[in-house]
This record gives structure tokens, C-alpha cells and sequence, in this order.
């Protein structure tokens, strides 16, 4: 089963960017223009837009026809046959997971956190937690947002959000240790049925896809902008 990753980035008002914030419905503008900041309404609309441009070339329809349903958490799908997406975006990046099967993407801007200790405390369980707590300085940073990064792209190839608590699950995280889910808690053997991947993200970034699979083709496109889109889906043969 393939996945395809493309990782571009969301910065800028060029012409790319307004073609692509053109193709959104009107309750997806109605959405971008209920964000207070001004760099929010950009950053959705631009991703959003180029989810419909990418979307779009795969199914071979127009972008702007597409129509986004929404499972009980908020993951959105498309009704049309076999191809599941997923999107996740931070800082000046977003990320989109295009493939054949359920999936999950995310991506975590590594930033210094005064209180990362309580946050994995509050959120991972407490294998991540010890294993965090036998690391400091960049190497403990780097390896929360990774953790963060893995557990939500679990979560979020399950779709259901928060409402599967955090701890119950756990996920790799230390330093040179590979990608992966290690355990689901009262369900010996499933995590083997999970593959968890780090993906490629600039070097201040930490990204992982989740899919209930043993093995998967991934590919994924350099670091694009939104102008490079056109000639990357041409050259992916898309
Ligand atoms: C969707 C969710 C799972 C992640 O949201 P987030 O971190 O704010 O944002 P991301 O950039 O990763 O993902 C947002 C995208 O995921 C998709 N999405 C929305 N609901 C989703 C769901 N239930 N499942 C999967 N994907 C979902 C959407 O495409 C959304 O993009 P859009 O708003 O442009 O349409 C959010 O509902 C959530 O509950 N976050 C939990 C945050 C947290 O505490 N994580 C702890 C990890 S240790």
C-alpha cells in the first residue's frame, strides 16, 4: 500500500497562494474568516487549498467541486472510492498524507517549553514520562516533540481525538530508538498491527504518520512551496 507525504510550506501571499485560497467553498471561507489573526485565516486557507489542488489531481476532478464530509471527531474525508488523507500543520509548515488506507499525520514545531516535564506528566504515559525523564536539555526537547508528534498521528489515524486518553498508549521516543507504537494498554499484540514512521520535516520540526498496517510504501516530496505544487504532482505522475 502507498502513501505519498507532501510537506510544503504555508508563508507567503504570492500568486500560488491566492490561486489556491480561491479554490476554497464558501462555509471553508466562512471558517477562515472566523480566525482572529490574520496569519491564521492564511495558513487555513492556503492549506486548505492546497489539500482541494492535491485532492483534486489524485481523483481526477476539479479541486473547488470536492466536498469534505466530517466523522464524528472532525476528521474530514472525502466520499469518493479508496483514497484517505490527513493534514497537520505547524509553524510555517503543513503537512498531507495522501494514500489507499486510513491514516494519520503530524507535525510539531520543536520549541523550548518551560514546563515539558508536566506536560508529559499530564499527557504521555508513564513509560514515555520515565523514558523522557532520563534525558535533558535538546536531546529531552527533541525527544518530546517527537513523542508528541507520534501520538498524535495515532490518534489522529484513528480520528477520534481526544477521547482516547493519551497515557493509553505508548509510543518510542528516545534518541536513536526507531519510530514506533510500543504498546496499547489491555490490548496485548495489537500495537503490531501499527506502523509508526518519522517522516521528513525541516531540522526544527519533528513529523510521524500512523497507519494500522505492517508495511507501506511512503513517499514524500521535498519541501515545497505552494508555486512548486504544479511541477512536483506532474513529476510524481499525479
Ligand atoms: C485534530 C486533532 C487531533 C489535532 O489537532 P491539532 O494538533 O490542533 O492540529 P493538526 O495540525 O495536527 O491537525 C489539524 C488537521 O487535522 C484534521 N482533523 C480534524 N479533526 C481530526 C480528527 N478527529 N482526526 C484526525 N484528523 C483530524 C483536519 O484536517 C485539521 O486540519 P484543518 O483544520 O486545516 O482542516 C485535535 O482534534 C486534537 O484533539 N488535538 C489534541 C492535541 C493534544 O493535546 N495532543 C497531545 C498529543 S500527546
Amino acid at each position: 500500500m502507498e502513501v505519498d507525504v507532501w510537506c510544503v510550506r504555508l508563508g507567503g501571499r504570492g500568486a500560488a497562494s491566492q490561486m489556491l485560497a480561491d479554490l476554497l467553498s464558501a462555509t471553508e471561507r466562512k471558517r477562515a474568516a472566523s480566525f482572529h489573526a490574520e496569519e491564521h485565516r492564511q495558513k487555513f486557507a492556503i492549506s486548505r487549498g492546497v489539500l482541494r489542488f492535491l485532492l483534486g489531481h489524485y481523483l481526477g476532478v476539479e479541486a473547488r467541486s470536492l466536498e469534505f464530509e466530517y466523522a464524528a471527531h472532525g476528521k474530514p474525508f472525502v466520499a469518493e472510492a479508496g483514497i484517505h488523507f490527513n493534514v497537520a500543520h505547524s509553524g510555517e509548515m503543513a503537512l498531507f498524507a495522501v494514500g489507499g488506507l486510513e491514516v494519520g499525520i503530524d507535525i510539531e514545531k520543536v520549541r523550548p517549553l518551560a514546563d515539558l516535564m508536566s506536560v508529559a506528566g499530564r499527557f504521555f504515559s508513564e513509560a514515555e514520562a520515565r523514558d523522557l525523564a532520563s534525558l535533558s536539555g535538546e536531546a529531552r526537547s527533541r525527544a518530546f516533540h517527537h513523542c508528541w508528534a507520534r501520538k498524535e498521528a495515532y490518534i489522529k489515524a484513528l480520528g477520534i481525538g481526544l477521547s482516547l486518553p493519551l497515557e493509553s498508549f505508548r509510543v518510542s521516543l528516545l534518541p536513536g530508538e526507531p519510530a514506533g507504537l510500543l504498546e496499547i494498554r489491555g490490548n496485548p499484540g495489537l500495537e503490531l498491527e501499527w506502523l509508526i514512521t518519522d517522516v521528513a520535516a525541516p531540522e526544527d520540526y519533528a513529523a510521524a504518520l500512523a497507519v494500522r498496517a505492517r508495511e507501506i510504501r511512503l513517499w514524500t516530496s521535498p519541501i515545497l512551496e505552494p508555486d512548486q505544487l504544479p511541477v512536483a504532482l506532474y513529476a510524481r505522475k499525479i
